[in-house]
């Protein structure tokens, strides 16, 4: 049975500060996630990690946005996995379709640093998703499954059970496009099949959530879905009450 899981993408926003004050005022929304037995996070940027970690509930996910495949060494502006295990944070975002755009961030990349955690016990959430252009030309499961294939190629089943998949089709990012549900099941479940290829039953434990334009009005719906395991949420992450609320509606 897969535990649901709500996570909430902060991207470049909220001062240190204002990351404390959400931190402060989500603990009892870490609580009522555990009593229900869903899993509940954010990933904020590198600055308010160890800020968050100090002052959100221990049961509250607390990853990073992003992660450098080498241990150290003359990176400039990166970060590496040592650095984030020393604040105890096991969970890492890849690929996030804004690192693919913006930062050329490829599979091969994914791949690598996919790698560096799996070999440290961290938790790779895997972001994969098409532009609207490949959307619309019909080209997603080819885009999706090569994404797939190509940042998750070579692993052991018993290396990627604990491993997230993000579907995030690009043209539903920020723009209040969703993608219906239909849509999100389909690819899922498309994912899934991906994943049985590649690491037989484990992909029944992996779980797969799907993020773009998510509110607490369509939170449950996606939820419903049999292969949508929870969601990655951007905008409406980033206030605590919109936070509260997106959790109330999936409880
Ligand atoms: P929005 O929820 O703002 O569309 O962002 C989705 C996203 O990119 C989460 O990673």
């Amino acid at each position: 049975m897969r535990r649901k899981l709500l996570l909430g993408n902060w991207k470049m926003n909220k001062l240190n500060s204002e990351a404390k004050e959400f931190a402060l005022a989500s603990v009892p929304f870490a609580k009522l996630a555990k009593e229900n037995n869903i899993d509940i996070g954010v990933a904020p940027t590198y600055l308010s990690l160890a800020t968050v970690k100090e002052f959100a509930s221990k049961d509250m996910i607390v990853a990073a946005q992003n992660v450098h495949f080498k241990e150290s060494g003359a990176y400039t502006g990166e970060v590496s996995v040592p650095m984030l295990k020393e604040l105890n944070i096991d969970w890492v975002l890849i690929g996030h379709s804004e690192r693919r755009t913006y930062d050329n961030e490829t599979n091969e990349k994914c791949h690598a640093k996919i790698e560096a955690l799996l070999n440290n016990n961290m938790v790779p959430v895997y972001c994969v998703g098409e532009t609207l252009a490949e959307f619309e030309a019909g080209r997603t499961k080819e885009v999706v499954g090569g994404q797939v294939r190509e940042g998750l190629a070579g692993f052991a089943p018993e290396q990627v059970k604990d491993l997230v998949v993000a579907y995030e089709p690009v043209w539903s990012i920020g723009t209040g496009k969703n993608a219906s549900s239909q849509i999100a099941q389909d690819i899922c479940s498309f994912i899934r099949e991906e994943l049985r290829a590649m690491f037989g039953n484990v992909a029944d434990e992996i779980r797969i959530l799907y993020g773009g334009s998510v509110k607490p009005v369509n939170v449950k719906e996606y939820l419903s879905c049999p292969d949508v395991d929870g969601a990655l949420v951007g905008g409406a992450s980033l206030k605590i009450d919109s936070f509260e609320e997106l959790l109330k509606n999936i409880l």
